[in-house]
Order: C-alpha cells, then structure tokens, then sequence
C-alpha cells in the first residue's frame, strides 16, 4: 500500500519536509514508513557487530573529539594483539555475525603492519566466518589494500559534513585534514573492493538543515553501502565546545537525528545503517529507537571497560557493566515487538553493496 510519504523518488524539498517536521503524528508516520521500508527492502533482521576500540591514540586533531592529539586530559591505550583477538573470538563464539575495529588514526608503518598482523590472525581464528569492518582513519591506498588483502571486508570513514566550508569549521585547515583526501579516500576504498560506509555528526555549530539534506544527497551520489551518523555531543576538552550555547537542545538534537536515520531509509532502502551509541547517550533506550526507525545495524561495545571509558570521543558514552549478551537478548525482545530479530552469527553485508 503506498501511504502519503512512500515515493520512487524523494526531492531534496521532500527530505527537507522530512526533517523539519517535528509534529509528533507526523514523525511517528516517518518512522513506521522507514521501518516498513528497511523490512520490505533488507529483511527484518538486526545485524550485530561487536565494537572494540582498540587505541585512542590519535595523530589528528578534529575539533569536536575527546581523543584529539593535543587533548592532554585522556590517557592514551592501545590493546595488545591478544586483547584485540580475543574480543573478536568472543564476538565469534557469541554468535556476533561481525566486528569493528576502530582505532584513532596513525599513519605509521608499524601500526599499518599491527592492523594487519591482527586481521590475519582473526580470521585464523574464526575460519574467516566473521565480517570484520576497519575504522581506522585516512590511510594511504598501499595499506588499504594490505588490510583488504587479509581479510578486512568493510571501511568506515565519516565525511562528518559533506560541506566543505563546515568542514573546515570542525577540522583544522592544513594537511592532515583535508576535505579533498577524505573524499579520494572514500572512492579508493570503493575501487578497492570493500564495502564502504560514511556519515555525518548531527546538530553541529553551524550546521544548518539544508546541510543535512545535502549530506543525505551525498550519501547518495558517492553510492555508499553503510551508514553510520549520530547526535554531536560537545565534549569539554575540545575547542569547538566553546560553542555550545549555540547548539538545538539536546533532546531536539536526538530526535533529528531519528528523523536522519528514517529520512536515509528512504532515501536509500537497500543500504545498512547503524544505530549509534551517540543515541543512547542522549536518550536511553535510543538505539532501539532508531531500530524501530529505519536502523538496521546493532553495534554492542566489547572493548574492555576500562580502555572503553578512555575512548572518550564525546562525554557520558553508556556502559554496560559486562552484561552485553543480557542487554543483546533483552533487545532481541524488545524487537519482536515490531517484527524484527537479531540476526544472530550473520554477517550481514550491505545489499546495496551486492548490486554495486
Ligand atoms: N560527538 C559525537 N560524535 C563524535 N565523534 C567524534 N567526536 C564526537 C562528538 N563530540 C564521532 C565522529 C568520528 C567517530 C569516531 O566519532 O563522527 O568519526
Ligand atoms: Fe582522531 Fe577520529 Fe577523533 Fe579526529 S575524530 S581526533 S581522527 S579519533
């Protein structure tokens, strides 16, 4: 049946509408039509991959992040190789059907050879059964390709706005971070074979609406599988907090970002999107919302706790105490409720990925 909001093809005035309606009716209605959209289109599954965080040692310094290289407030960790494979195994044996690695960014050789090292040994260690996604920064295309090489399927870089001017507003102007090699990277990690996933912080300083229909339509044109973006949360100790009398309140924040996640299933059904943990901070109970609203990817942390509250990008990141397959079963329940399961030891590759 199509409803008032269902269309082949959506205008950036459509998706414009989309986020700028904030009536209670109205969102409900978007959020049903996205998750009708994601059943119909990608199934009724929820895919997990287990997050290990596994340094927050990082070279750059973005002006929205706790783990900047000049913030001197964080202790620095990297998990040693066993720590960092052992979560994987865990992952494995616990029906995880794939993880993330995620790292700061560092360009060295020795860390592009310890990425590689630990990928080679998952996969021993799991008969390749897990689909292993890298987070790890702008790297050159040689190490890009060693770690799809051993075994790395999936990429996640964000754009984290695809305006270059606001760009340049959260990231210092100089070589290190430029809009123009994150943009060469993303095509090269395309070209390269992985399954590439981007997205964008929302409700930054400055960051207006059209500039999120703009990001959305970016996704788009770059023809992107995955999609993870999320709520900005100001973090103390970083220079753009500076701004935060500025900022759409918190609530607000976490509802436009629901209103993202919904607007990007329809923009691009086939594609997965992650539910962030950025939600959860704003709103508990926020990340089965965004299941509920178009989500499809579930992401546990299974970083060691203590390295885990070190790995602090933005204030009040959740925890769960250890108890992650109790939180995965009760959230397995709280699924069924509209239909939907987790998708248990699957891995869960992007549709939209298998079409490219
Ligand atoms: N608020 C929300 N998300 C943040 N990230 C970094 N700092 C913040 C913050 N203050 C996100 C960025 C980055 C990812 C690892 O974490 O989008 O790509
Ligand atoms: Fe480093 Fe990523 Fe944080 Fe930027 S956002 S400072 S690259 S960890």
């Amino acid at each position: 049946m199509k409803t008032n909001i269902e269309k082949k093809y959506y205008t950036k005035n459509d998706i414009k509408d989309f986020l700028l309606n904030t009536d209670n009716n109205s969102q409900k209605n978007l959020f049903r039509e996205a998750l009708l959209t994601k059943i119909r289109t990608t199934g009724n599954k929820v895919y997990l991959r287990g997050l290990i965080e596994a340094s927050n040692i990082c070279s750059k310094n973005c002006y929205y992040c706790g783990i900047r290289r000049s913030n001197q407030n964080t202790e620095r960790y990297i998990l040693c190789e066993s720590d960092i494979i052992n979560a994987a195994v865990y992952a494995w044996k616990n029906n995880f059907g794939s993880v993330v690695i995620q790292t700061g960014e560092r360009n060295d050789r020795g860390f592009s050879i310890f990425i590689e090292n630990i990928l080679h040994e998952i996969n021993q260690k799991t008969n390749s059964e897990l689909g292993i996604t890298l987070s790890c920064g702008e790297q050159s295309e040689e190490t890009y390709k060693r770690w799809f090489n051993q075994g790395a399927i999936r990429y996640l870089l964000r754009i984290e706005s695809s305006d270059e001017k606001l760009y340049y507003k959260l990231h210092p102007k100089d070589d290190k971070h430029s809009f123009k090699n994150r943009l060469k990277c993303l095509e090269i990690l395309k070209k390269l074979g992985y399954q590439t996933g981007t997205g964008v912080m929302i409700g930054l300083p400055f960051q207006t609406i059209d500039n999120l229909v703009d990001d959305l339509f970016f996704f788009m044109e770059y023809d992107m599988d995955m999609i993870g973006m999320g709520p900005y949360i100001e973090h103390q100790d970083t220079p753009l907090s500076k701004y935060k009398n500025v900022l759409i309140p918190e609530s607000e924040r976490y509802k436009l970002s629901l209103r993202m996640i919904a607007s990007l299933r329809m923009l691009m059904p086939d594609i997965n999107i992650a539910s962030t943990t950025a939600l959860e901070t704003l709103n508990p109970g926020g990340r089965i919302s965004a299941l509920n609203a178009g989500a499809n990817v579930f992401m546990p942390n299974l970083t060691p706790e203590t390295n885990a509250k070190a790995y602090n990008i933005y204030r009040n990141k959740p925890f769960l105490n250890g108890k992650i397959i109790e939180n995965i079963n009760s959230i397995n329940t709280q699924l069924s409720k509209l239909g939907q399961e987790i998708g248990y030891s699957e891995q869960g590759n992007s549709m939209h990925y298998k079409k490219r």
